[in-house]
């Protein structure tokens, strides 16, 4: 499974890219919003830090605006990383509409704000490059949000979609588990979640352990 950040932080990303288990980057307009930076200043430098898809939003509310919007983003963006640029566009028909002239372009498109299988079907049919199924605003309503990421990996396998599956709105390191347990293509996971995956108490007492014997070894 690809792991994906969901984050705009910029030393974030950069310091677990460093890690080598970043493949791509999500970002939305809450997450840019919470970087303290602008937009501009994060498209300029976030693709020299990543090699993978990049997602980054449109605000439009009709096709015409975001496919506007779209090519913008993909002009402001180095010839070299252009084809990294994953365009993330509303879950709604004026969404559809612009994700089938995007991909009938060659602009990767992330169709997200997705709560059913059934949309991420339509957004796989509109020749979408990824849908993000939110799973944790699911949870948050007393549905399981897990359920929708089964049925849309089997729907997709079923059809050979080559719509990639991205797992979002992550809360928790078993929502991880649960994503590659059930073949999504990709998590998308914000930053504090990564570090809660890597950490077990366990590594640090063992480390702990082998530095205070190997203090005892015969020198
Ligand atoms: O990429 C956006 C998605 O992951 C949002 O997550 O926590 O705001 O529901 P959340």
């Amino acid at each position: 499974m690809k792991i994906f950040v969901d984050s705009a932080d910029l030393d974030e990303i950069k310091e677990l890219a460093s890690w080598g288990i970043v493949d791509g980057v999500t970002t939305n307009p809450t997450l840019v919003k919470r970087s303290g930076r602008s937009f501009q200043e994060i498209i300029e430098e976030i693709f020299t830090i990543v090699d993978g898809p990049i997602s980054l939003e449109v605000l439009s509310e009709d096709a015409d605006g975001m496919i506007q919007e779209a090519k913008e983003i993909v002009s402001k963006v180095s010839k070299k990383y252009q084809k990294n640029v994953a365009i993330k566009i509303p879950m709604n028909p004026e969404g559809l509409k612009a994700v089938k002239k995007l991909s009938k372009e060659g602009i990767q498109t992330n169709v997200t704000l997705v709560f059913s299988s059934n949309q991420a079907l339509l957004a796989a049919k509109a020749g979408a490059s990824f849908v993000s199924p939110f799973i944790g605003r699911l949870d948050d309503m007393g549905h399981e949000g897990m359920q929708i990421i089964e049925e849309i990996v089997d729907i997709f396998e079923n059809y050979d979609f080559e719509t990639e599956v991205i797992v979002a709105s992550i809360r928790h390191p078993i929502h991880v588990i649960q994503s590659a347990s059930l073949g999504a293509h990709i998590a998308t996971i914000p930053p504090k979640i990564i570090r809660q995956m890597v950490k077990h108490s366990l590594t640090d007492k063992g480390i702990q352990q082998f530095l205070d014997d190997w203090r005892d070894v015969k020198k």
